[in-house]
Formats: structure tokens, C-alpha cells, sequence
């Protein structure tokens, strides 16, 4: 869309009056269609049991699928309902980002709202509310407050998708000891188990489907867990006390979402998710900004240097200038420094009380580095790790942001190492420590009191081991992105390391949840121990492209970086913050090439990677600006590149190129190119 079209929709906000409730019979069933009339919902109940299904170009993709709740205390609601009512309306607007994958994003879709009714005695009531893109389905449950039910205690969510194609998943288990930090599973559907969301389906038609859920807001989180057949069922994440959410009446739940697409491209360019988030909730957020950060990091990961104080300290004050001074003639805004702060000298590793959030420790003056990062255009990059003790950092969370806003420090890390479900709740000092799980209600809470009260100090948040995106970034554009798969601190001591089709199944999972601080550009190619990483250098400079985020880590050591300036070139270059996102082919799992245009010039940027197969990619370039000529700087992989014999093979080149041209892209096994187009005249 051209900037002039998005702004004229953007004033011409087309709203449908909301249809008026129509009194529907006791056994009845209703649907509505996409805009485009793609897909179509219908919502049917019989024998007081309330069902909906999905239909893509009038083919069945979910088959008729329960809706309701298990309640504590209650029958479940669930049956002897009626379809009391029902009403339609249409939306379509286009929403600008402050920050992101595109400046502009349509939101455009009709609504079904259904009011479904117990009989009496309990005339319970709830209506379930459907939004249907012609990419994507979300619905919703909303509870109205009522005599009947002004608490819900919820032991589980009824809700099931049963997916009608023959197809295969991508997949990580869910409730299992790890929180989100595994390698995926394909396999087909009908032999998964309990998984995460997003999981992507491609069916034997080669349709890609992908669940998970938008708007994650005092609730737990959605695991999906296969009945039969194809047929999954919403599981709850647990709560310490036994049910798995509890809320007073007025309620919603978060949306269920089903997004649908041809081609696997097609789901990472949708943007239902968003889409399903509240707006902006935060005002003016031009403080919040997209940029590179370097930091004290990658050695304490190879273990070269510590978080422990000792001889091998990393956060020193001369270490950390080292760091600022390295940003600052580089251009990059951020310096992370973890091990600042007193708790680290002992196991912290699911084991928190000790951190100290509000000083350093002895050796590393704060103040002056800060000060002196300041006097050289860098910021320091806080870091919060709670070793899971999470009310212990609750109790010093005010005091902890207070204290970064006062050094300038207006972005920070949050870490939560320790296995799932070992989450460290206290209610009161002295009381029962209670174990919670990272993706439960009381985590969903705790991470949106966090990044509230950094909004307060115009603080950003990245939180690591995190709970999952759901989309919140639109409303907290102040919670910028988050780790939650495995990154690349698994090519330092990973057993086994990511091998290189991990990406390639991370963007057409993980990330299309929203951004990940996945810390790319290891240009050593080197882990703890010298072990080598399964990579070749060009593939290093494309994750900057493919794996989106607005916060991008320059993951290296300095000195790592000068030893190969021209890799460093484009790592330098790259821009982090996009006004349009193509992407140009994919196969989950496979190979992927990505196309993004710079939010602050005209450049173009292009990053591709593959799996552990060598492939030659054929790329139109027509997302150029076809008015103009291109400096076309490619960083790829050498003629014997391969990952397993020679990573560092990587050649840099330039040529000339315009919008009518094709590239053939030719990638190592383990490789991958990155491209900055860069424009040069009129053609
Ligand atoms: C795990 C995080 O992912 C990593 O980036 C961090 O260095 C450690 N926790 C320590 O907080
Ligand atoms: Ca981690």
C-alpha cells in the first residue's frame, strides 16, 4: 500500500454500525464470511452444546469445535445453552507502528459476536466473539458480570480446534521441564503430544496454519494438547493453587487465533496478532528506540570472563568503557552489562534472593560509566536477573527503574533462569514461597506490572526466558522484544548447538509471536571451548534481516569484530527498524529469504538463509523503487563455503542493479546472504 492510500485509510476509518442483537431459536446456527470471503465461521449449538467451525474457499479446515469452560464449584459452562442472541458488524482501519516489521498495518474484518444462555435455573450467560480475516480467524470469550457468576474460578478452558486436513506440525512441548528453549519437532499432527503455540501446520494440500493467541492479559497461557485424531484442546498453564485462572466477572479471555495461509510467507507477513491487541495504550513513546546494543555478554557465555565478581569479572568499570568507547565509534546506541549488580557470586541459577537490583557491585563505578557512556551518545542496557525469585525483584522493582532512570539507563534486559514452573511467588515477606510457572496468570500479571512501571520512566523491557508474545508490544510499545526460543547463547554451550535448520523453523513458528532477542553476529564462529558454531560467516550477517527485532545485539566480542571488518560492515549498516517487510520465499524448516525497507532512509535490505542443504535461490528484485538504480552490496557465502569444512569461505561484492533484475542467490550448506541495496540515481 502507498503512503497516500494508508493515510487516506487511515482518516476514512470504514465502521460498520454495529448490527442490533437479534433473539435467535434454542438450536440454531450462524456464520459470517471474510471480507474477502476466504474463510467462514460458523457457530452452531445443539442439544444445548455450543460448537464453531472454519471453512477456507468452502472447504472444511476446522470440523465442528466445543467451546466453554470447567468451573470450580459449578457446572460446567459448557451445556444446556442457547443461542440468545447474535450480531454482526465490519471494521477496516490502518493502524500506524511506532516501531516495527511495517509502518502501516490494515485491520480489517467482520465480527460474529453469539450470546449463548443457560437455561434455568442458572441462566449463566457468555457470548463468544469472532473476528474473521480473510488471513486469520480470533475469537474470543467475554463474560459479562451477572448474579450467576461474579467470580470465575477456572479449572480448565473448554475450547478445541479440530483440524480437518491430513497435516504435519512444527512443534516444542509444553509443560515439560524447559520453559520455550527447545529444538522443533516436525511430525505429523496426529502423533503430537502437548505443545506451545505458535505451532504451524502445513497440510497435505500444502495449506500453512499456524495457532497461538493474541492479547495474553491476566489469564495463563494457552498450551495445545491433542485429544484424538487431529482434534487439539486448549490446556491452561497451572496456577499454584491448583486452578489455572481466576477472575471476577467482567472478563475476557485472550484471543484464540488461527491464522491461514497459501504459502508459509504468507504467515509471517500476516498481522492478525497485532491486529487482535488493543492500541496503544502508552501515548507519545518516541523515547522507546530501535537500535543495536553491544555488552558484556558473549564472554560470560564462553566463559572467558564472569558474572561472578574475582579475577574474572566482566562488568569492571575499565571493561565496560572498553565496551562504551567500542559502541560509540561504531555507531552502535547500547551497551548491555550483565554481572553489575550484588548476587551473582553464589548458584543463581533458580535462586534469586540474593540479587540486589539498586547498586553495583565493588569494582564497577555505575555512575561514571554511565556518565561517561552519556558524554559519547551511548546508553547502558540494564539487566534484571531474577534467578525466578520474581516477588523478591517485585519488591525492588520501583526502586531498581528509579535508580536506572536516574543513570539514563532507559532500556533493560529481564532474565528468569530456572526450570519451568519453578517460578518464585511470595506474597507477603515470611509467607509460603509458591511455585508458579512462567507462562501461568500470575507471570502474565507480574510481566505487565514490570513493564508498566518501566513506562512510567520511559524504560524499555526485554525480557529473557519471558512469558510468550501475544501481541502486546501494539498496546506497551515499551516492551520491545523478549527471548522465549533458543537463541544464540545455545551456539556457545548448547548440547547439541542450534544446528542450522533451527532459524529456518524459528521463523515460521516463534517468531511469528513478534520479535525476538535472538543475538546474532557471532563472527568467530567459535563457542565455549573453541567449539565451532554450525554456521558460515555470511549466514551471521542474514539473521539481522530474517530474524526480526527492533532491538538487534551486536553478540560478539569487540576485538572479534575488528578482525573481520568487512563481515562487521554490514553489521554496522544494517538498520533495525522497517517500513515494509516482503518475504520473497520459504519453506518451514528449509530456507527463507526475507526483503525489508529502512523506516529512516530509502535502502533496501535483504537477508537469506538455509538448512543444512546447500540451494541456489532465484530472487526478483521488484520490491525495489523501480524509478531508481541500486548499489547492490552483497555479503555472501565463498564458492567452498559449507558450515561443517569452510564457515569462514565469504566473499563481499558490489554491482549495480534496478528493480527489473533477478538475483540468483546462491547459499552454502549452513549459509546464508545478506544484501543492502542502497540507491544511487534515477534509472
Ligand atoms: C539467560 C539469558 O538468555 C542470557 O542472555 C543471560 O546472559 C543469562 N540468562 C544470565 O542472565
Ligand atoms: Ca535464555
Amino acid at each position: 500500500m502507498s503512503l497516500r492510500h494508508a493515510l487516506l485509510a487511515l482518516f476514512c476509518l470504514a465502521l460498520a454500525p454495529a448490527r442490533a442483537q437479534v433473539p435467535d431459536a434454542p438450536d440454531a446456527s450462524v456464520g459470517i464470511d471474510s471480507p474477502g470471503r476466504i474463510l467462514r465461521v460458523v457457530v452452531s449449538v445443539a442439544e444445548g452444546r455450543a460448537a464453531y467451525r472454519v471453512e477456507r474457499l468452502g472447504q472444511p479446515l476446522i470440523d465442528d469445535s466445543r467451546l466453554g469452560f470447567l468451573l470450580r464449584g459449578a457446572e460446567k459452562l459448557e451445556r444446556n445453552l442457547e443461542l440468545a442472541a447474535h450480531a454482526e458488524r465490519s471494521f477496516d482501519e490502518t493502524w500506524e507502528q511506532p516501531w516495527g516489521e511495517s509502518r502501516f498495518v490494515r485491520n480489517r474484518y467482520n465480527e460474529l459476536r453469539v450470546t449463548l444462555a443457560e437455561e434455568k435455573p442458572r441462566e449463566r450467560r457468555f457470548d463468544v466473539v469472532f473476528r474473521v480475516y480473510d488471513d486469520g480467524v480470533g475469537f474470543r470469550y467475554e463474560v459479562p458480570a451477572q448474579p450467576a457468576l461474579t467470580e470465575a474460578i477456572i479449572d480448565d478452558e473448554l475450547t478445541e480446534f479440530d483440524v480437518v486436513p491430513e497435516a504435519s506440525a512444527w512443534w516444542i512441548p509444553a509443560g515439560e521441564w524447559n520453559r520455550y528453549e527447545y529444538l522443533y519437532t516436525r511430525s505429523p499432527l496426529r502423533e503430537i503430544g502437548q505443545v506451545h503455540t505458535p505451532m504451524t501446520l502445513r497440510t497435505v494440500d500444502g495449506l500453512h496454519i499456524a495457532f497461538h493467541e493474541a492479547a495474553l492479559v491476566d489469564y495463563s497461557s494457552m498450551w495445545l494438547r491433542r485429544v484424538e485424531g487431529q482434534r487439539l484442546r486448549a490446556q491452561l498453564s497451572p496456577a499454584a493453587e491448583g486452578w489455572k485462572v481466576r477472575r471476577a466477572t467482567p472478563f475476557n479471555t485472550p484471543w484464540r487465533t488461527i491464522q491461514v495461509a497459501d504459502s508459509a510467507g504468507g504467515l509471517v507477513e500476516s498481522n492478525l496478532i497485532l491486529n487482535l491487541n488493543e492500541p496503544n495504550a502508552l501515548g507519545d513513546v518516541s523515547w522507546v528506540k530501535p537500535s543495536k546494543y553491544v555488552g558484556v555478554w558473549w564472554s560470560l557465555h564462553l566463559e572467558t570472563e564472569s558474572w561472578a565478581t574475582g579475577e574474572k569479572h566482566g562488568a569492571t568499570t575499565a571493561n565496560v568503557r572498553r565496551y562504551v568507547d567500542f559502541a560509540a565509534e561504531h555507531g552502535f546506541r547500547g551497551v548491555l552489562v550483565e554481572g553489575w549488580n550484588p548476587g551473582w557470586d553464589g548458584q543463581w541459577f533458580g535462586n534469586g534472593w540474593d540479587f540486589d537490583f539498586t547498586r553495583p557491585v565493588a569494582g564497577l563505578d555505575l555512575e561514571s560509566v554511565a556518565k561517561h557512556a552519556v558524554s559519547r551518545g551511548v546508553h547502558l542496557v540494564g539487566h534484571h536477573e531474577t534467578g525466578c525469585a520474581v516477588s523478591h525483584y517485585e519488591r525492588q522493582l520501583g526502586a531498581a527503574l528509579d535508580y536506572y532512570q536516574r543513570l539514563g539507563i532507559d532500556s533493560v534486559k529481564t532474565g528468569y533462569v530456572c526450570d519451568a514452573g519453578g517460578i518464585e511467588r511470595q506474597d507477603a515477606v515470611g509467607s509460603p514461597v509458591l511455585r508458579e510457572w512462567h507462562d501461568g496468570q500470575w507471570m502474565s500479571n507480574h510481566h505487565l506490572r514490570v513493564v508498566r512501571e518501566a513506562a512510567k520512566r520511559k524504560i524499555s523491557v526485554n525480557p529473557h526466558e519471558p512469558i510468550k508474545d501475544t501481541g502486546l508490544r501494539r498496546t506497551y510499545p515499551n516492551w520491545v522484544a523478549r527471548e522465549g526460543a533458543r537463541g544464540m547463547e545455545y551456539a556457545a554451550w548448547g548440547n547439541p548447538k542450534n544446528p542450522p535448520e533451527h532459524e529456518l523453523n524459528l521463523v515460521f513458528t516463534r517468531m511469528l509471536s513478534g520479535p525476538m532477542d535472538f543475538t546474532p553476529g557471532i563472527v568467530s564462529l567459535m563457542g565455549r571451548g573453541e567449539t565451532p558454531i554450525p554456521s558460515t560467516l555470511a549466514r551471521q550477517l542474514a539473521l539481522y534481516v530474517v530474524l526480526y527485532s527492533p532491538i538487534q545485539m551486536v553478540a560478539d566480542l569487540p576485538e572479534n569484530y575488528l578482525a573481520r571488518p568487512d563481515a562487521f560492515r554490514f553489521i554496522r549498516d544494517v538498520a533495525v527498524d522497517w517500513s515494509e517487510t516482503r518475504v520473497l520465499n520459504g519453506e518451514v524448516g528449509d530456507y527463507v529469504t526475507i526483503a525489508r525497507r529502512d523506516r529512516n532512509s530509502r535502502d533496501w535490505y535483504l537477508g537469506a538463509l538455509t538448512d543444512e542443504h546447500g540451494r541456489l535461490l532465484d530472487v526478483p528484485l521488484g520490491f525495489l523503487d523501480p524509478t531508481r538504480r541500486y548499489r547492490a552490496e552483497i555479503y555472501r557465502d565463498g564458492e567452498g563455503a559449507d558450515y561443517r569444512s569452510a564457515p569462514f569461505d565469504f566473499a563481499r561484492e558490489e554491482r549495480v542493479v534496478t528493480s527489473s533484475d533477478r538475483l540468483s542467490i546462491r547459499l552454502a550448506p549452513g549459509g546464508g546472504q545478506a544484501i543492502r541495496f542502497v540507491p544511487i540515481g534515477r534509472r
